[in-house]
């Protein structure tokens, strides 16, 4: 093995930028608070609205009493169903038109008696402060007629029905009989796990400014997906889209919950059109709870049967999670399951149940974060029953091809992942068996878990402006969620044009821009990528040919793909000329060029890749815990992830990716649910107080690690890392407190009533 893997060590062969760990491009606005994020801008008479929150489940509203609240000094409007303008009704979805999966709801807000979940807004208070509309908003009294309501997701689950499959995404599938293959297994577990409701909690709570000028309205929003949230505003409020312009420059985090459009959106704008003021609508933290849809909860079958040597010869992985009648998304909980094993037979299912709850929603790495939590505690309980090391078992089971269908993998370096990341780990310390290792009070137990997130590209236009005087300005709609994606558009750019990093600026955030890719399925960076490195190339493609017009450039008679592009210019050997000099001689100030693929194109491509290749950034996660042996209290205390996500453009930034989805996966498996009342549908803790998120002394130094092989099938061999690092995270954690302990908990958050 000579496979390079530091943090900070770019490969031998790394171009200038790429791969070095650089800082930030906005580093300092955001750390000085220059920039600004949605709910800080002003504007010349910007009002303030406040909502108010239904109290039942399911219902009609039989009377809504506003008097109070317009009684308040500065209450400017009151808007209900029975005043409110109408929206239009959300879209149909269909993959045919990608935006209109950005309905968060299919809810006409205030255009209807109807409420579908105990937090509905019903009613929008619109004043001169902040706290006006809020106290105003604790004023309005609503009368509900209550109907039955199904809420109770553990007394459903039994009555489940099939998910529906889609081209990106088969709900099941089967390979041979697993269930004759289990049960004549010689070694086997059958284990029922069970994951609780999750929301995201982004440090930046939505917050929508919404601007009408006649027929035309801006929005600022820290959204994951610019070009959805207009093509929604616009069809919604009945404007064509180019009368919309979303601003979006910053994002204080997403992980999802910024990725469709909520009720808090939408009535911004409404309130803006009925009350003709700027109007500004910040959520509470508990009014994004009751707003933004969280993850479903799940309930998981994993049953695992082998030989005596450790090669699997069933695998079952089955799922029941939730929808909304509202809407929501349908998670791919067994995903993993298709990928991970080369099992003789498999058996895959996924159901679903209905509720009268808020929809739920994409959370990072949906479904493969929870299944995996399922498939890698299994794994990592067969092992204990046959007596092998956990990765010795998986080493046995790691398929060459695509275990469901025999297709191939791009890329696929598992095996090195778990050899190394094992190495540094110090894996052969542990004493396999459970409750042997011991620091005084503390059980110390150390586990391993696979992570494993399948990649995937979107489209993004982008051109590229190249001045006499050396600037370079990119220009794409991307979305900035933290992930610093300025920031590695820049270094891809320098490098391509060979040009100071300083030189290039990237402009992003704003629907005027070409449109990019959104921030969501770690799709963002590659898909952006691929338009920038097209875009460099057809500019550097014209600075050649203004070049080869003159019959005293040293590139007469040059191909691009002969050339170099350095120091500001294009070079065979040491013969060449800057750019400054080639549009100098032509008299020219500038030159640009666009680049990216249209969306056939692209739809074409990616289908016809999908028919032959299966491609993934996957991972090795190592992790020792310490319980305390009278309290049960779990505390991590080591953790390494060897992950390999193809190239890494900036190892500063792709290591806080994958560190921040280690911190959550950490959250998932110790503290974190969205408790939500079985009688009434009503969450019960939504605040930071109540939700427990992972703080700093909760997390010890967490070493990740990169192969750094490009995958041959992606833009410059990246693969996405912002939702891999999640995956397996709350297996290990699992996994580590059964070797700690002997308790195997197959209920998340592992919480210390469960160890005593
Ligand atoms: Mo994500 S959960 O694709 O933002």
């Amino acid at each position: 093995m000579t496979t390079k893997y530091a943090e900070t060590e770019p490969r031998q062969d790394a171009v200038k930028h790429v791969g070095r760990p650089v800082d930030r491009v906005d580093g300092r606005a955001k750390t000085t608070g220059e920039a600004r994020y949605a709910a800080e801008h002003r504007y010349p008479g910007m009002a303030h609205a406040a909502l108010v929150h239904a109290t039942v489940a399911r219902g009609r509203i039989e009377a809504v009493d506003t008097e109070a609240a317009r009684a308040v000094p500065g209450v400017i409007e009151v808007l209900t169903h029975e005043n409110a303008p109408a929206m239009k009704p959300a879209p149909k979805t269909s993959l045919m038109n990608l935006s209109s999966l950005a309905s968060g709801t299919t809810v006409s807000y205030l255009a209807t008696d109807e409420v579908h979940w105990n937090g509905q807004p019903v009613a929008v208070v619109v004043a001169e402060t902040p706290e006006t509309a809020r106290h105003a908003a604790s004023l309005v009294r609503v009368a509900y007629r209550e109907l039955p309501a199904v809420v109770d997701f553990a007394a459903e689950e039994p009555n489940a029905s099939p998910q529906k499959s889609s081209v990106l995404q088969p709900a099941g599938g089967d390979k041979g009989d697993a269930v004759a293959a289990l049960a004549a297994a010689p070694v086997s577990v059958d284990l029922r796990f069970t994951t609780p409701p999750e929301h995201h909690n982004a440090m930046e709570p939505h917050a929508t400014i919404a601007v009408w000028d006649g027929d035309r309205l801006t929005v600022h929003e820290g959204t994951q997906n610019i070009a959805w949230l207009r093509a929604h505003l616009a069809q919604r409020f009945g404007i064509p889209e180019r009368a919309v312009r979303v601003l979006s420059p910053y994002v204080g985090g997403g992980f999802g919950g910024k990725g469709f459009v909520w009720a808090g959106t939408l009535l911004a704008v409404l309130a803006a059109r009925a009350t003709a003021r700027p109007v500004r609508l910040a959520l509470t933290r508990e009014g994004v709870y009751r707003t933004v849809g969280g993850r479903t909860p799940t309930v998981q079958r994993v049953a695992l049967g082998a030989d005596g040597d450790g090669d699997l010869t069933a695998l079952i992985h089955t799922s029941v999670a939730m929808t909304a009648r509202i809407g929501g998304m349908p998670e791919g909980v067994v995903s993993s399951s298709r990928h991970l094993y080369d099992a003789a037979t498999i058996h895959l299912r996924q159901r679903l149940v209905r509720l009268d709850l808020l929809a739920n929603t994409a959370m990072r790495a949906p479904g493969d974060s929870v299944g995996s939590f399922a498939l890698e505690s299994a794994m990592d309980e067969l092992a204990c029953e046959l007596g092998i090391d956990p990765i010795e078992l998986r080493r046995r089971n790691e398929p060459e091809r695509n275990p469901m269908d025999g297709k191939r993998f791009t890329h696929r370096m598992l095996r090195e992942a778990y050899e190394v990341g094992a190495e540094r780990f110090g894996w052969r310390e542990r004493d396999p068996r459970p409750g042997s290792m011991r620091d005084g009070r503390w059980l110390v137990g150390m586990g391993v878990a696979t992570a494993y997130h399948p990649s995937l590209t979107m489209p993004a236009d982008v051109t590229v402006r190249l001045a006499a005087d050396g600037a370079v300005v990119v220009r794409c709609a991307l979305q900035e969620i933290g992930v610093g994606a300025a920031t590695v558009q820049a270094q891809i750019t320098a490098d391509e044009l060979g040009v100071p990093l300083e030189a290039v600026r990237v402009e992003i955030g704003d629907s005027e821009l070409p449109a990019g890719p959104g921030a969501g399925g770690s799709a963002q960076t590659a898909g952006a990528a691929a338009g920038v490195l097209d875009a460099c190339r057809k500019l550097k493609e014209s600075a050649l040919a203004l070049a080869r017009r003159a019959p005293d450039s040293p590139l007469r008679g040059r191909r691009l793909d002969d050339l170099e592009a350095r120091d500001g210019g294009l070079y065979h050997g040491g013969r060449g000329e800057t750019y400054a000099a080639i549009l100098a001689r032509a008299g020219r100030d500038h030159l640009e060029a666009g680049g990216g693929t249209g969306m056939l194109k692209f739809l074409a491509k990616t289908l016809n890749e999908r028919r032959r290749w299966v491609k993934a950034a996957s991972g090795a996660h190592f992790c020792e815990v310490r319980v305390d042996r009278d309290t049960g209290e779990v505390r991590v205390s080591r953790w390494l992830g060897m992950f390999d996500v193809g190239r890494v453009i900036n190892a500063k930034t792709a290591a806080g990716q994958l560190r921040g989805g280690i911190v959550m996966g950490i959250g998932m498996a110790l503290t974190e649910a969205t408790q939500v009342d079985p009688r009434t549908g009503r969450i019960m803790n939504p605040s930071l107080s109540e939700y427990h998120v992972p703080v700093h002394a909760d997390i010890p130094r967490i070493d990740v690690h990169w192969l750094d092989e490009p995958d041959p099938t992606m833009p410059l061999g990246l693969l996405g890392i912002g939702e891999v690092g999640i995956t397996g995270v709350a297996a290990a954690v699992a996994n580590a407190v059964r070797h700690a302990t002997g308790k195997r908990v197959l209920d998340l958050p592992i919480t210390l009533d469960k160890l005593l």
